[in-house]
């Protein structure tokens, strides 16, 4: 990116995990653009072939081909249809949420972000029950005692706003067992994880688990909006039971196909892959950072004390975005489409401004 001065930046953070396949990829707007010059919206009391092109190549992309597709315009949007679907689906009332969860900012997906500060009174409900991520002895008391209660649990495969914590492959395991076994509905939150970004097309899919519902949105339309939840075949949602006057409309299909045509063309999920290992790698061998973690190219790591200053530092000193997660959080979220160069122009740029922190810290301790 480039800003008014023409200074060059390097966007680390993509604004928040949105900017999948590149800033203006030149396919994505010539699809916009094209599609604009036909038409840009009609509602969903037509049918629009845009949107059966995307679902059928949607399940082709992400291996769901046997799911139904619904579509909406955002993240929160996703998890609240989601949430509702399954309590339609199985009449019960209760959500399993667990902690430092973040689902959006929405009635239901608030009430399910394990986020005091952001619930409103009036979103305040009794139906979540928040349970320590990752831990398989609660989830199974939870369930021995309220099963018969509980419609769905949802989980992010690697929390992002808490801080690039992953899911391990037993807890993901565990959960599809157990929703099995009292009929409650497994929702994976993919809106951040989701779509390539953990190197598989789905994070929760590392467990070798399908899950009933998935939710998308962020890397979905590289930055045109659009959120999606694909429904497993057992579901049987009736027409009128979701709905939506702009979710699935003509601009963004348009969009949302063209980051499939380009996640499929270019291989870049393989791309989130490889080099999500290489910076990974990198930055473990980086001295003053701590905590190294994450997957593809969704990767955290903890920022000591002495060096607050880094984030900063490396925006307005070597012109890199990075993204954050409280408290003390650096949080990667690239472009799917990154090169090895790009990553290796991001570690040097890193390393010099904890060098320079460093220095900074012990020239003050000196004086
Ligand atoms: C995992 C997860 N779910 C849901 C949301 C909400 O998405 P949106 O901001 O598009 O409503 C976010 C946003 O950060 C997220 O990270």
């Amino acid at each position: 990116m480039w800003d008014d001065k023409g200074i060059r930046y390097l966007d680390m953070y993509g604004g928040h995990a949105v900017i999948s396949i590149g800033h203006t990829h030149p396919h994505w707007v010539k699809r916009i653009e094209e599609q604009l010059h036909k038409i840009a919206f009609y509602s969903n009391s037509i049918k629009i072939p845009l949107q059966q092109q995307l679902a059928e190549k949607l399940g082709q992309v992400s291996g769901k081909d046997d799911y139904q597709l619904f579509l909406c315009n955002s993240g929160a949007e996703a998890n609240e249809n989601a949430l509702k679907l399954a309590s339609f689906h199985n009449g019960k009332k209760k959500v399993v949420a667990f902690s430092k969860s973040f689902h959006g900012r929405t009635s239901l997906a608030v009430a399910v972000t394990d986020n005091l500060k952001i619930v409103a009174p009036v979103n305040e409900t009794n139906n979540v029950i928040f349970l320590p991520f990752n831990d398989e002895q609660a989830l199974e008391n939870c369930f021995a005692e309220q099963g018969n209660e509980i419609s769905s649990v949802i989980i992010e495969a690697i929390q992002g706003v808490g801080g690039i914590i992953e899911a391990t492959r037993t807890f993901l395991q565990k959960i599809r067992a157990i929703c099995i076994e009292y009929n409650a509905v497994y929702i994976a939150d993919s809106v951040q994880d989701g779509y390539g970004r953990s190197g598989q097309f789905f994070a929760h899919d590392f467990a070798g688990e399908d899950a009933d519902i998935y939710t998308m949105a962020k890397g979905m339309g590289n930055g045109f909006p659009i959120g999606g939840i694909l429904i497993a075949p057992h579901i049987k949602p009736k027409h009128g039971m979701l709905g939506t006057t702009f979710g699935g409309n003509h601009l963004a299909c348009a969009a949302a196909l063209a980051v499939l045509e380009v996640i499929e063309e270019d291989d870049l999920i393989e791309n989130a892959r490889q080099t999500g290992k290489y910076l990974l790698n990198k930055l473990s061998e980086t001295e003053g950072i701590e905590k190294v973690r994450g997957r593809g190219l969704m990767i955290g790591f903890d920022v000591p004390e002495e060096l607050k200053d880094l984030k900063k530092n490396l925006l307005y000193k070597q012109h890199v975005f990075t993204g954050e997660a409280k408290p003390n959080v650096i949080r990667l979220l690239p472009s799917l489409a990154i090169t090895t160069q790009q990553a290796d122009d991001f570690i040097d740029a890193l390393q010099t401004e904890i060098a320079f922190l460093q220095k900074l810290l012990t020239a003050e301790e000196q004086s």
